[in-house]
């Protein structure tokens, strides 16, 4: 990564970002610079009650539909749908899944494909993903081959999803090869993030959103890491100041990067990977059955990049103790709950997305705030690394 990619998004985040319509809600502009697409994230306590009046002016037509899961939809359907009805949205009988990443699958895409054009949804319909990045992405690429496109609006209910999932199109399922290998970029028309809900997330999962918060400060922004040393245990304890902070940072830090690369062509969207490629190996051997979470392995994966680093003599040994002592004191992972093979996490870890040509793609980091897209990574350093983490 070159100092000028990093300056070609700060610029970015500088103009495309403002602060908001409201005293209660912040905006955050995300402008892709390489085609005239552009949304609002909106962010902000009660935007559910105001979701129906927020999409009115903007959506072609009110006939909507929304997917959802059962836990959320337990807990929030009823005032959706009411915002919704206030405004007049022809709502269809909402789509429910069931809770979990085993949910992103070809089935359950059929699914809500079938129940959405049974209702007879249109070009100009919209899809509403109402919930956490399983039902954002799987929501998302159903609206992206629905009809070859109809309209797709994020009402992310999760840190994580709140933080990354909902924002920079990625949509997507699982297949029996990996994490995410059959999607679409496919941008929603905007994302409306309601903090009010968080005080439902069970702590597990407000961590395994943090480890994302994490990720952009690693990225690019020691400085946030610092303020996340000084406020993350706040925050995970439910601080409703910091964890609006923090989200904001995190969606500006998120558009300016997807401003500048939206479709991950020029190693700058692809520094958001960052613990991912070791994640996602994790989250692939742990069988998506809930004994690790994407996050937590995002979280991981993120010390591992760190520490595989400062094995290639890159990053320094005091900035891989910070990490892994911040991870400790809020109670992150810091190894999986489970054993792991040196071979069999090599072998997922080359079924990555970023590889080419046969060759790893590693983001890895110079310092805490200094992370590069890695193109000559060796093979055998990763195996050695990993054998020596995990053992044969
Ligand atoms: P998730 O969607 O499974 O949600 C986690 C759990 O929280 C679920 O059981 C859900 O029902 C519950 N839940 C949701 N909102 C709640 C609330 N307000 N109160 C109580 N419970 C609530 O998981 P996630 O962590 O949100 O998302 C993980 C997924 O996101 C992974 O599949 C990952 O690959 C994907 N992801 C995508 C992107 C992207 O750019 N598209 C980025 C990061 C992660
Ligand atoms: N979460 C990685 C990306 O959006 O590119």
């Amino acid at each position: 990564m070159t100092s000028e990619k990093q300056t070609l998004w700060r610029d970015k985040a500088l103009t495309a970002s403002e602060n908001a319509a409201s005293e209660n809600i912040v905006r955050v502009g995300l402008d892709i610079r390489e085609s005239a697409k552009s949304y609002d994230i909106l962010i902000g306590s009660g935007l559910l009650a105001e979701a129906g009046e927020r999409l009115a002016g903007l959506l072609p037509s009110r006939k909507i539909c929304v997917v959802t899961d059962e836990t959320v939809a337990g807990s929030y359907l009823v005032p959706l749908m009411r915002a919704l009805d206030a405004a007049e949205f022809k709502a269809c009988p909402p789509v429910i899944l069931p809770p979990g990443e085993e949910t992103k699958n070809f089935k359950q895409l059929e699914y809500i494909i079938n129940k959405c054009l049974s209702y007879k949804l249109d070009r100009n319909s919209t899809l509403v993903a109402f919930g956490g990045g399983v039902v954002g992405d799987i929501a998302g690429f159903a609206a992206a081959v629905m009809m070859r496109g109809t309209g797709f609006v994020q009402i992310p209910t999760t840190l994580l999803a709140q933080v990354d999932s909902s924002v920079g199109g990625k949509t997507g399922i699982n297949t029996a090869a990996g994490k995410n290998l059959a999607g679409a970029f496919y941008h929603p028309k905007i994302v409306l993030i309601d903090t009010d809900v968080l005080k439902t997330l069970p702590p597990r999962e407000l961590k395994a959103g943090y480890a994302e918060i994490l990720k952009y400060a690693l990225i690019d922004d020691p400085a946030f890491f610092g303020w996340l040393e000084e406020n993350g245990e706040k925050l995970l304890k439910g601080d409703a100041a910091a964890q609006k902070y923090a989200i904001e940072k995190s969606c500006r830090a998120k558009a300016a990067i997807v401003a500048a690369d939206a479709d991950e062509k020029k190693d700058i969207r692809a520094l958001l990977n960052l613990g991912h490629s070791f994640g996602h190996a994790l989250e692939a051997i742990g069988n998506y059955d809930g004994r690790i979470l994407h996050g937590e392995a995002v979280g991981i994966g993120c010390l591992l990049a760190l520490e595989f680093s400062r094995a290639r003599g890159l990053c320094p040994e005091k900035d891989v103790e910070r990490l892994r002592a911040h991870l400790q004191k809020t109670g992150l992972m810091t190894a999986p709950p489970f054993d792991v093979s040196a071979e069999d996490m090599f072998a997922r870890m080359q079924s990555d997305k970023k590889n080419r040509d046969g060759r790893i793609v590693l983001v890895l980091a110079r310092r805490i705030g200094g992370a590069f897209v890695a193109r000559d990574v060796d093979g055998a350093d990763v195996r050695d690394f990993l054998k020596n983490k995990f053992g044969a």
